[in-house]
């Protein structure tokens, strides 16, 4: 009886296991997850140091003057011979270039400048051996006005595509003025072919897509799980924070340039859609995810990066590169206060990124540092000491590792990239003074982060072997990794010191950071304490000699970093005498 009952299911079995197995393949995403991290525990995005890569200036291997993928193949072991533990490479996908690959065409689609999808796993195959995550730059506030979906959206009122943007009917009058950041004349784009406004908030052939309308928001869910099975490790959201917003605002008052944000995007659906975008990708793939902007006030920050809120991991803010945009540069108080702040506001949850270059920005050596021939190699290493000594995870610039400057650039003909060329155009018609706004763009224009990278004193700095897309910085000759590879007391080796310190000493990652004489003139002084270490952390931003009364104070045992081969302490008066953009680390009881 008992066995009579039992055979046939027997028989079942295999089927009921089959058709087990099929379904679980189907619902699981191929890239296993991996072990979760307790998002306001520990955590390998909160562990490492990131690497930010622009393909383009990185190494040329097919000598058409633009960097590519095997390029980037050919200096993996450089790489990983920094420490570094992450890669954020900036988009590489199909796309008319009109500003660099952040309007793209085709994002499944590799644009051949950079090599094939299988020069791209090669990459990425590479990376991971080497223990290095890579981070997609996905662009979806808006796509090129050259992607089939706008060309299908553009072509006539009724097409299935038209939602996916927004448009405003021209017999509805002229839309309400909106800023935009790159277009002199406004984000709203005439089409006379179905006679109605598009809106783009960037470039004119950069339409923004319309996340209130679900399908578009599947497609970028199911572009980013294309990337995921090809293994990448996480996503940086590109001006995520306009993705949500109210189209039919007016104007932002006068005199709130400052807040644009609040006034052109952040709007409270912004969180359901990373609420839904974490539950379809981030959390099923275990990849991570940073938004670029962080809101315009500190709710806004933590509610991005909440983890019971499930929405993203981490968001990096503007406030620390906004403090340097003019050849006066900074104020060192300024630079603290605004670095504490944030700290604090993070203090007990949530985690930003700790930066102060990329690819929208000029060069960190001439904005932070000292790019003065005497200074450039302590006051480099002072600045990356700094960076990776901040709660939150450090983000470096290519060439920021070994100090590459900005390039002179006084004329306007020189220029290509289409914000320099909108702000030109811009404050020209606004009559503003041309001579003074040349020397601001020259100082401040984000094509001096874009120079090729200098690897040594050969022609084109062994960047390509045919033209540069960029004219290479002439300073290579000096500046370069060949002439510091070697050399122990280099801005390189330092950095590479520094990567090392960070991932020995989780005080650095976690502790709590504490401001030490905070009105210091001179000197940056902080500590990090956790994780059973006390740090101190001394940092003389000035070009002169400066010295600091402390309670404890470093010795030959304890000293963790200095950038200068001695030490001036003066055990008397407790006193520290700091040379020249001198950085020290050291530990205390
Ligand atoms: C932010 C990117 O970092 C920048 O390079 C780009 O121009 C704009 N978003 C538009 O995508």
């Amino acid at each position: 009886m008992h066995n009579s009952l039992f055979t046939p299911m027997k028989n079942l079995l295999p089927i009921f296991l089959a058709f087990l197995f099929l379904n679980l393949i189907a619902c699981e995403p191929k890239k296993p997850a991996p072990e979760k991290d307790n998002l306001e525990g520990k955590a390998w995005w909160k562990e490492g140091v990131l690497y930010q890569i622009y393909p383009q200036s990185f190494k040329d291997t097919d000598g058409d003057g633009y960097g590519d993928f095997k390029g980037v193949i050919e200096k993996l072991d450089y790489l990983e011979s920094l420490g570094i533990t992450m890669v954020w490479m900036n988009p590489f996908f199909e796309s008319p270039m009109v500003d660099n690959g952040y309007d793209v065409s085709d994002y499944r689609g590799i644009n051949p400048r950079y090599g094939t999808m299988e020069d791209f796993q090669a990459m990425l195959d590479g990376m991971h051996a080497r223990g290095i995550k890579f981070v997609l730059d996905v662009v979806v506030n808006h796509s090129s006005d050259q992607h089939d979906w706008f060309l299908q959206s553009r072509s006539s009122r009724d097409n299935p595509y038209r939602d996916y943007y927004h448009w405003w009917p021209a017999e509805k009058g002229t839309p309400p003025y909106r800023h935009s950041l790159f277009d002199p004349e406004g984000a709203w784009e005439y089409d006379s072919l179905t006679n109605a406004f598009y809106l783009h908030t960037f470039a004119e052939q950069q339409p923004d897509l319309n996340w209130e309308n679900p399908k578009v928001r599947q497609e970028v869910y199911d572009i980013m799980k294309f990337w995921a099975e090809k293994g990448v490790d996480g996503f940086r959201m590109d001006a995520f924070q306009f993705a949500s917003k109210d189209t039919t605002w007016p104007e932002f008052p006068e005199g709130h340039e400052k807040d644009f944000i609040k006034w052109y995007g952040m709007r409270p659906q912004l969180h359901e859609y990373l609420k839904e975008m974490y539950a379809e990708v981030i959390e099923p793939y275990g990849v991570f995810a940073v938004a670029e902007g962080a809101g315009s006030t500190f709710q806004d920050a933590h509610d991005l990066v909440d983890a019971d809120r499930k929405e993203l991991q981490m968001a990096y803010h503007f406030e620390t590169v906004d403090l340097s945009r003019t050849p006066e540069g900074y104020d060192l108080a300024d630079f603290k206060n605004v670095f504490s702040k944030w700290d604090s506001a993070f203090a007990e949850k949530g985690w930003i990124s700790i930066f102060l270059s990329n690819h929208d920005n000029a060069r960190m050596v001439n904005r932070f540092a000292n790019p003065d021939p005497k200074f450039i190699t302590p006051s480099t290493q002072l600045i990356n000491t700094f960076l990776m000594s901040m709660r939150g995870t450090p983000f470096t610039y290519y060439g920021d590792e070994i100090g590459m400057t900005n390039i002179d650039m006084p004329t306007i003909e020189e220029y290509v990239d289409v914000e320099a060329l909108g702000k030109y155009q811009a404050a020209k018609s606004s009559g503003q003074d041309m001579e003074e706004f040349m020397q601001i763009l020259n100082y401040n224009s984000r094509e001096n982060g874009r120079t090729p990278m200098q690897w040594d004193a050969t022609l084109q700095a062994g960047f390509t072997t045919g033209t540069p897309w960029m004219r290479v910085n002439p300073n290579y000759t000096e500046i370069n990794v060949s002439a510091q590879d070697q050399d122990p007391t280099s801005i390189l080796n330092h950095f590479r010191k520094m990567t090392k310190v960070r991932k020995e000493n989780p005080a650095l990652v976690y502790g709590k950071y504490e401001l030490v004489q905070k009105e210091h003139p001179d000197i940056y002084a902080f500590t990090r304490k956790g994780e059973g270490q006390n740090l101190m952390v001394i940092l003389n931003f000035s070009k002169n000699s400066s010295s600091i009364k402390l309670d404890q104070l470093p010795t030959e045992s304890n000293l963790i970093i200095n950038n200068y081969s001695d030490v001036n302490v003066n055990d008397q008066d407790m006193s520290l005498n700091l040379k020249p953009y001198q950085a020290l680390i050291f530990s205390f009881d």
